[in-house]
């Protein structure tokens, strides 16, 4: 494997994906629309690793534009496919938008590497398809029964994978991703909302100063103090599981191989606050609101086959996801508006 092409890599994983591939030695294409991203982490990845990618603003509907990206581009090995719309709120109130960007943007994709002889793929899936789990770690062979259209569209790209892997004899990894939070350690890229929907970027700009307080949905529920918890996993550890996922498909992958990505250690809500107080030095108000619906109680990874087999291991702890948050945060209150 030598040309990885990167669908939405100027996102907030893709550009932390882009540092570690050109790290690692690999040639980086990024397709990208800036549906809800923005050029400037795209000049910045080339900055901070003093390597050239090439880039395409393209719209992954737009299948004539796409298939001349592949075509431009010399040999693509892999694809790794983060592309698509990811508010859970915005998916139930749009369920069409997000049916046709996620998933006709996909099929034009996979019919777009199938028609270029590209046969092997990475895949960004979310924990949100297990729904709510049974059980707590949560294992890869637990069911998936997705609980809002988000969920629905990376359930149902993951069946297509399975079924394309299958037929046309591609390698896929479908990696499930809890969730991630933190930016790169130079504060120079990170995540950059419109409106931050969750808890960590709404966090740091409470502590910011940019908002009055964070409401925490809930605080009933059947865990450690009462507030939800969750798996937070390092968007740099997250990246670097795309590397090793790329170096899994270099050995020949047959079939579809499905990996969760989490630390396997939950924090509540408040424990996040607290850290994030800790860290910051910075009072964080709180209000406890009700629950927000859809939410579960606990949802944490067992990530024993991704240490087995993709020789993958979360290497940051909470304080340094935080540490790294609050960094990107403080040295860019606007995100990437605060661009010169
Ligand atoms: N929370 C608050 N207040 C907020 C925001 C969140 O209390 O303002 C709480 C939630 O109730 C939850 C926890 O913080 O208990 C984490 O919430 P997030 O919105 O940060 O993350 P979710 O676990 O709800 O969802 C995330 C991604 C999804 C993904 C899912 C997989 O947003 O895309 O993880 O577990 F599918």
């Amino acid at each position: 494997m030598k040309k990885i092409l990167v669908t939405g890599g100027a996102g907030y994983i893709g550009s932390h994906t882009c540092i570690e591939l050109l790290n690692s030695g690999y040639e980086v294409v990024i397709v990208d629309d800036f549906t809800n991203s923005v050029a400037e982490p795209v000049r910045r990845v080339q900055e901070l690793t003093g390597k050239t990618l090439s880039f395409h603003e393209v719209n992954l509907l737009d299948k004539e534009a796409l298939d001349a990206v592949f075509k431009s581009e010399e040999k693509i090995d892999a694809v790794i496919h983060f592309a698509a719309l990811k508010a859970v709120g915005e998916s139930v109130e749009q369920p069409l938008m997000y049916y046709k960007n996620n998933i006709s943007g996909s099929l034009t994709l996979f019919e777009v590497m199938r028609d270029n002889g590209v046969s092997n793929i990475v895949f960004s899936s979310s924990a949100t398809v297990y729904g709510d789990p049974e059980v707590t770690p949560i294992q890869e062979d637990a069911a998936v029964h997705a609980t809002n259209p988000y969920g629905h569209t990376k359930a149902m790209m993951e069946q297509i994978l399975m079924d394309t892997s299958h037929a046309l004899e591609w390698g896929v990894i479908l990696l499930r991703y809890f969730n991630p939070v933190g930016a790169h350690e130079s504060g120079q890229i990170g995540e950059d909302p419109d409106y931050p929907n969750n808890l960590l970027p709404f966090v740091s700009q409470v502590a910011a100063g940019i908002r009055e307080h964070v409401t925490i949905f809930g605080d009933d529920y059947d865990t450690v103090d009462g507030t939800g918890v969750r798996d937070y996993i390092h968007v740099v550890d997250l990246a670097r599981a795309h590397v090793k996922s790329i170096e899994k498909l270099t050995s020949k992958v047959n079939g579809t191989l499905i990996y969760n990505i989490g630390t396997g250690t939950g924090y509540s809500v408040k424990q996040m606050v607290e850290t994030f107080r800790q860290v910051s030095g910075k009072e964080i108000k709180t209000i406890i609101g009700p629950r927000r619906p859809g939410d579960i109680a606990e949802c944490t990874a067992d990530a024993t086959l991704a240490n087995n087999e993709l020789g993958w291991h979360a290497e940051y702890g909470l304080q340094e996801m935080i540490e790294s948050a609050w960094k990107w945060q403080s040295t860019y209150p606007n995100g990437y508006r605060d661009a010169k």
